[in-house]
């Protein structure tokens, strides 16, 4: 898989043109980055319901696209990963009580790959939470866990479960940027963590080498959350690389998202578009020329319907709404959602490439600190869609 890395880069900077954009904004026009092109022609082709299609079929937009953009020929085995071959554990009630649905099935999916592939006498679960993850292993390993928590009522909570279940389990209560290190660290521990956002798995390999910890199976996400502004690559090969990514570029992986069936797409579709619509009218009857961030907004209100929408966000942002066509503006913004949908499926492609050069350049950097890494889909994608595992052994 390492080997990987190169030809992805290559790729990647090659297509970029594809990936590099946000398809909310470049709605706006029919002129936009592809117009004019057989590409174009091909995305105003689609029927929603093609898009809709395509849009849960990646193999299928790959194949589609080739005609368009030939690099991707070669992209399936370049992302391509092993399915984890443990099945996943089988749990005593009370150790699943309070562990909602979707968590639980990661939990034990990854519970089962750590233990089958554990190295080190004890553990250390980063970023914990409640520290579900960290009572699986210490029952099924009858190992000690260390479990770092920055909130203090997720330590306290996790630590009375912990008691309650008589688990081998500690929390820790401290900041994973500033900890006092000869507490938490030290070289018998394999170090877990369960979507640990941006820096904060990266911190962990950088305490992983300093305290020289025997493993580590991280599972990351939120690679946007990071302190600066662009991503620091941590590998030789990516130090050297020209690709260069923004924190909202960082946000592109994270696209794809797991369906969540016929009703939160019917939500997701009217809050697109009453946002888009909404876009339209302050741009054309306000003279507004930058677009106008409105904050997250309650399902409640949205089922008032667009007017009603205009007027609380109107309030919210303090501009004042003229009186217009609304019902033109709302088929505006129902119009571009259809036109981002389509663009959005030329950046789909390019979703599992940036995250997969972003895991291969974790991966080498733990490589050239002397770990043998080895990379899986932990679960399914519809479980969650952050589904690599990085397992490192020293
Ligand atoms: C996405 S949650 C994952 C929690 C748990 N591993 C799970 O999968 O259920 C990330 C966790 O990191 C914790 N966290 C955030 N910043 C932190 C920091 N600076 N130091 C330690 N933990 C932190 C959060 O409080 C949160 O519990």
């Amino acid at each position: 898989m390492l080997t990987h890395f190169t030809p992805l880069d290559h790729l990647l900077l090659k297509c970029q043109h594809f990936w590099r954009f946000e398809p909310f904004h470049e709605s706006r026009s029919r002129q936009h980055r592809f117009a004019n092109t057989p590409l174009a022609t091909w995305l105003d082709g689609l029927s929603a319901s093609d898009a809709h299609t395509l849009k849960h079929d990646v193999s299928s937009v790959y194949q589609q696209l080739q005609t368009f953009i030939p690099e991707l020929k070669d992209i399936e085995p370049l992302v391509a990963l092993e399915h984890s071959s443990t099945m996943p554990l089988e749990l005593d009630s009370h150790l699943a009580t309070g562990i909602p649905g979707r968590k639980l099935e990661q939990i034990t999916a990854m519970g089962s790959q750590a233990l089958s592939a554990h190295s080190g006498v004890e553990w250390l679960e980063w970023c914990a939470g409640k520290g579900f993850l960290g009572r699986i292993l210490a029952h099924h390993s009858g190992q000690s866990v260390t479990s770092f928590e920055w909130q203090q009522p997720l330590c306290e909570y996790g630590q009375a479960e912990a008691l309650k279940q008589n688990l081998p389990v500690t929390f820790i209560q401290g900041d994973a940027f500033h900890c006092d290190h000869q507490h938490v660290f030290n070289n018998k521990q394999h170090a877990v963590a369960l979507h640990a956002c941006g820096d904060l798995h990266v911190s962990l390999m950088k305490h992983a080498m300093d305290h020289q910890l025997a493993a580590l199976s991280i599972a990351p996400c939120c690679y946007h959350l990071i302190q600066d502004d662009q991503y620091q690559p941590l590998s030789s090969l990516g130090k050297q690389s020209a690709l260069t990514l923004s924190k909202s570029e960082l946000r592109i992986p994270l696209q794809e998202t797991v369906t969540g069936g016929e009703r939160v797409e019917r939500h997701r579709y009217q809050e697109m578009s009453y946002r888009l619509g909404l876009d339209e009218l302050l741009r054309e009857e306000l003279g507004l020329s930058e677009y106008q961030p409105i904050p997250s907004v309650k399902k409640s209100q949205l089922q008032l319907g667009f007017i009603e929408f205009c007027k609380w966000a109107a309030q919210r942002k303090g501009f004042e709404l003229p009186d217009c066509d609304f019902k033109r503006y709302q088929r505006l913004g129902e119009e571009r959602f259809a036109r981002m949908e389509k663009l959005s499926l030329v950046q789909m492609a390019f979703h599992r490439p940036l995250e997969m050069w972003l895991i291969l350049d974790k991966s080498l950097y733990l490589q050239e600190h002397g770990y043998k890494v080895h990379l899986t889909e932990f679960c399914e994608k519809k479980i969650t869609p952050r589904n690599i595992l990085i397992h490192a052994v020293l």
